[in-house]
């Protein structure tokens, strides 16, 4: 997706600030970057690369005025160019504007502007906004009339920041079904596609709702409903520190927020009393039904697992993607639960929308005042703090210490919460092995493909540990439930091919062992994580990552994929490729 700023600054020159706001902004788009700023004039600096290239070539913050508006782009329509950078300009450069989202009828609006005369320089679905936004300044409208008239013309989804050099003190902000926060700092103020990016300037924050717009000018921020007419609106005070957007020294993002997972779990242990308040309050239930994406869709796969097994309920999981067309036989006594770390996911919430009002709906989340957390109607924080890299680690481990507490309160086993509070510590344990993890990594970063394999609590494990590898690695990697490999898979498995066998002790041990041995006897490479007093599964490894033999398969799923995140950073470092930012993905997918 695209991330967009718009400030008023006091005194201060906009285009640094809009510059270091974007950067932390870098993690939903990493295309194309541009900044416009006004004053007696819009003045505008955008190219398609990185942000510090650009910034190296271009020198974005050598722009005038204490105003402005900036993007970072992750390309929809159009490909990464110059000319399809944001922000995009009327006829006249005399409006500007930005913009996450899409537009859906932006052809038949382009075809209808072209015929009215508009010149259009880009292929995007954006510039239709600024070139509809002249059409009705001209019409005799200022800035913020001709920008609702315009959002009334538009089909789709946007979170947009426009200036116009006939109003140079005013950003005006636009959302609908795109996250759009308002941050209010002293004598500044800014719009933001989210907190991270603001956070060094205040931590004082506003969300929009669909259809609402903001106007921020030097006399401060006005919100107005559809009709105009203006609203007041709750000031969230968001406890994350600046310092936790930074990388704190360490090389990236995605090192540093694997490092902090213990901390992560701890504060989401935190939250136990408020998870047995709210399923106090549950009615009863006879189906759970969990919703999500990519990462979140692991956590929810163990979800199945342990609620089938603890509660005794009878659980689905469905991607998020897939709801609509199977949502038909939920009811009130179905409790939908939707994972999802930003809160903004479309698939996801559109999958609550779809089914709020026909069944009970719970929230688990990390970023506090995000679209899901208004729309569910019970919501658990996971309190993970700020992930800037694009590959889920700490939400994930926070999404499934979530979970275990749900199960734990539903199921009123609370004898296992001391046993999930004993993980933190032993996770630090397993952070400290990570040297072993990078000679592992250097030894298999050259293969071609990588299978992962485990059966029950290890199965969304492997997949898991699949998907970190192929997004921030590029290499082709498969995960499976190992009794599948005989289906099918097993056809692949080649002389020196790298297997990944989760392999905890429990229930499933036995049979995944058998898996194993299937694959080694085909020449297999086998990586096996498992007790360190298994030497069955020792004997059948090339490399053995070790646990304590304590960690049973249903407490697994934390502790096991730190080594698979861990395998993935160091073989994308060493095929010098930025974890952070891996090609074609963007951290918060708002796009179905
Ligand atoms: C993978 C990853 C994605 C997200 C997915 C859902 O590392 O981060 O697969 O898990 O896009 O995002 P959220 O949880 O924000 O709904």
């Amino acid at each position: 997706m695209c991330g967009i700023i718009g400030c008023i600054l006091n005194n201060e020159k906009a285009a640094p600030v809009l510059l270091e706001c974007v950067k932390r902004l870098e993690y939903r788009g990493y295309d194309s970057i541009g900044i416009a700023t006004s004053g007696s004039d819009i003045t505008i600096k955008k190219d398609k690369g990185k942000i510090d290239d650009v910034q190296a070539n271009l020198k974005l913050t050598d722009l005038p005025g204490e105003m402005g508006i900036a993007h970072v782009r992750w390309a929809t329509h159009g490909l990464p160019t110059k000319e399809n950078a944001h922000p995009h300009t009327d006829c006249k450069n005399r409006i500007a504007v930005v913009h996450n989202g899409i537009i859906e009828n932006y052809k038949e609006l382009k075809s209808q502007l072209e015929k009215e005369g508009h010149i259009f320089k880009s292929e995007t679905d954006t510039e239709v906004i600024p070139h509809l936004i002249e059409k009705y300044m001209e019409q005799g409208n200022n800035l913020e009339d001709a920008t609702r008239l315009a959002i009334g013309d538009l089909k789709g989804s946007y979170a947009l920041a426009a200036i116009s050099r006939d109003e140079p003190n005013k950003v005006v902000g636009a959302r609908k079904e795109s996250p759009l926060i308002v941050g209010k700092g002293t004598g500044e103020y800014f719009i933001a596609s989210d907190v991270p990016a603001i956070l060094k300037h205040t931590n004082k924050v506003i969300y929009l709702e669909d259809n609402e717009m903001v106007i921020l000018s030097d006399d401060g921020i006005t919100i107005k409903d559809p009709e105009g007419k203006v609203i007041e609106k709750e000031i969230f005070v968001i406890e994350w520190t600046p310092d936790m957007a930074e990388k704190g020294g360490y090389d990236h993002f995605m090192l540093k927020e694997i490092h902090e997972q213990p901390k992560a779990v701890k504060n989401t242990l935190r939250e136990a009393s408020e998870i047995k308040k709210i399923v106090q309050s549950f009615p009863k239930f006879n189906r759970i039904c969990f919703v999500a994406c990519g990462t979140s869709y692991h956590a929810s796969l163990i979800g199945k697992y342990l609620f089938e097994n603890l509660v005794g309920i009878s659980t689905d999981v469905t991607l998020a993607s897939e709801f609509e067309y199977s949502a038909e036989t939920l009811d009130e006594n179905t409790l939908v639960i939707v994972i999802t770390q930003s809160g903004e996911t479309a698939d996801t919430l559109k999958a609550l929308r779809l089914v709020n009002h026909k069944a009970k709906t719970l929230a688990i989340v990390n970023v506090v005042g995000s679209t899901v957390t208004r729309e569910a109607e019970y919501v658990v924080y996971t309190r993970a703090g700020p992930e800037i890299g694009v590959a889920a680690t700490k939400t994930y481990i926070s999404q499934l210490t979530s979970i275990y507490l749900l199960a734990i309160c539903m199921s009123g086993r609370m004898e296992l919460l001391e046993k999930l509070e004993s993980i933190p510590d032993y996770m630090e344990s397993i952070l400290e092995n990570e040297d072993f993890i990078k000679k592992i990594a250097c030894k298999y970063k050259d293969a071609r493909d990588f299978f992962f394999i485990g059966r029950g609590f290890s199965y969304p494990t492997a997949l898991e540990g699949a998907l970190k590898l192929k997004e921030i690695t590029y290499i082709h990697a498969e995960g499976y439930a190992s009794g599948e490999l005989k289906h099918g898979p097993l056809a692949l498995i080649d002389d020196g091919i790298p297997v990944v066998a989760i392999v905890p002790p429990g229930k499933s041990h036995d049979k995944t062992l058998s898996n194993v041995e299937e694959v080694n006897a085909r020449g297999a490479r086998v990586i096996g994580l498992g007790s360190s007093k298994d030497e069955d599964l020792r004997s059948e490894t090339m490399d053995m990552i070790e646990f304590d033999d304590e960690i049973n398969e249903i407490f697994s799923a934390i502790p096991y994929v730190i080594p698979l995140q861990l395998l993935s950073y160091y073989i994308s470092v060493m095929k010098g490729i930025d974890p952070d930012k891996p090609k074609n993905l963007a951290k918060c997918v708002t796009v179905e």
